[in-house]
């Protein structure tokens, strides 16, 4: 190490140089990150959750890592909705279905929406504070006055075409569900896939107080929460050493150094069909978010369903019993 340093000193100084302020620079983004003062009440909010620190914190180390991140639309899946990432002539849309009128507002940097029964009067304006997806279907979220609990908008903007239809005719779903936008549904089912370890955190009735560690899928969402590599890396010697060395770091997961079926795992994580091993686990999922890690074998709390296989045939037969329709709705008939 020492004998490296003096080969080339002043190109060691710069690089000792540049390391230190990048370190200087995630301090300043892990201080933002724990800043987020007056959080909103209306909405799902960005909080601390276990070790996770958020990609701001992982930028000034890995900048190629976050271009190639940030133009990815793993980031855009989830955002607090403006004006920048909704359809910006929204109010100027007649939005009708199902014997409602929804008319579209816009103040200052945000949208709202009233309803009214075909005919009727219309209702509290409510603000549209989330958006899911940005590249093929974008489903708008409306606050509820349950705290952090979501409605539905019942339409979804699809991108290429320009043109907004309703939820129900964009998804591919079974004719037979009645309820689609019901209240609660990105809490209680949507954030389970399109955040960076969320916890939906159930109140009472129809009340949830969900939080994520980053909306959309960021960089810790693959390799694991952060916190431990970030302050190991503060010491310039074991960044120098390693990045001179190993290029190799124990603290943190790189899925293409796992075995196949765990690098496979930590995609499927939700590119995959999954189930609750049963309800002890599907509460602590609830409360705590996710037990998994990419780098593990399992899932914990959950598991891949596959019809077939002989794995976990007790849970398959609960599935089959309580939710008939399961595996038609998601599998070919040979499985
Ligand atoms: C089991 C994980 C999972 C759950 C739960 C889930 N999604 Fe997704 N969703 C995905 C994946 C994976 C994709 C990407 C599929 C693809 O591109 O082929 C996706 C894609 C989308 C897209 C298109 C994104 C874009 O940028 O165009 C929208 C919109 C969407 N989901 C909405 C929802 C809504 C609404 C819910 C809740 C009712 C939901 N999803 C629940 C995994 C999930
Ligand atoms: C959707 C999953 C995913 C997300 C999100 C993601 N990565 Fe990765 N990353 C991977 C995979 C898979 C590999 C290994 C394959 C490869 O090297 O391309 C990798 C490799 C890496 C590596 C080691 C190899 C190299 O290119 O130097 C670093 C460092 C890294 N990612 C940092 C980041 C950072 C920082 C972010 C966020 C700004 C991020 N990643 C977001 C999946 C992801
Ligand atoms: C203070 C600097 C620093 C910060 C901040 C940082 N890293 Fe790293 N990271 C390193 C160093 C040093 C290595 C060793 C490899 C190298 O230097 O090329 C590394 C390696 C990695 C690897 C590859 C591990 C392997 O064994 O292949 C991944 C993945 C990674 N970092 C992800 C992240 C993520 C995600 C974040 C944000 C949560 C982050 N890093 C923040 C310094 C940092
Ligand atoms: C925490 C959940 C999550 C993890 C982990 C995850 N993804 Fe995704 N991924 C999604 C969702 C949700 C979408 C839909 C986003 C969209 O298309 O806007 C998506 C979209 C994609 C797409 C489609 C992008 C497009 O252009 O439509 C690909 C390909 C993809 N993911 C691959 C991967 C791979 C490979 C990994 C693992 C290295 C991975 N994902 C890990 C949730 C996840």
């Amino acid at each position: 190490m020492v004998s490296r340093l003096s080969q080339s000193w002043w190109h060691g100084l710069f690089i000792v140089l540049a390391i230190a302020s990048a370190g200087a620079l995630t301090l300043i983004s892990l201080r933002d990150a724990r800043r987020e003062a007056q959080p909103p009440e209306n909405r799902p909010i960005k909080s601390q959750i276990a070790g996770y620190v958020s990609s701001n914190a992982c930028r000034s180390c890995h900048l190629g890592n976050y271009a190639s991140w940030h133009a990815s639309f793993h980031r855009t899946m989830t955002q607090v909705a403006s004006l920048r990432n909704l359809p910006n002539d929204m109010d100027k849309v007649d939005f009708v279905f199902d014997g409602r009128d929804y008319k579209v507002e816009r103040r200052g940097n945000a949208f709202f929406v009233r309803t009214r029964r075909e005919g009727g009067q219309y209702g509290d304006a409510r603000q549209v504070v989330l958006v899911t997806g940005s590249h093929n279907l974008q489903v708008p979220w409306l606050e509820t006055g349950e705290g952090r609990t979501l409605e539905q908008f019942p339409f979804a903007y699809i991108v290429a075409e320009k043109m907004w239809a309703p939820v129900s005719e964009t998804f591919l779903i079974s004719p037979n569900l009645k309820e689609y936008y019901s209240i609660g549904a990105w809490n209680g089912a949507c954030m389970d896939c399109h955040v960076t370890q969320g916890q939906s955190r159930f109140v009472k009735g129809n009340k949830w107080d969900s939080q994520v560690a980053e909306f959309g899928i960021a960089c810790e969402a693959c390799h694991s929460e952060g916190r431990e590599h970030i302050e190991r890396n503060r010491d310039p010697i074991r960044r120098f050493k390693i990045h001179l060395t190993s290029k190799s770091d124990p603290t943190m997961t790189n899925p293409s150094k796992l075995k196949g079926p765990d690098s496979a795992l930590a995609c499927g994580e939700c590119h995959s069909v999954w189930a609750f091993k049963n309800i002890t686990d599907k509460i602590d999922f609830n409360r705590h978010g996710t037990g998994f890690r990419p780098g593990k074998t399992d899932l914990i709390q959950r598991f891949v369903v596959q019809p077939n296989a002989a794995d976990h045939s007790e849970q398959k037969d609960f599935i089959r019993k309580t939710e008939p329709d399961f595996f038609q709705n998601r599998f070919w008939g040979m499985g």
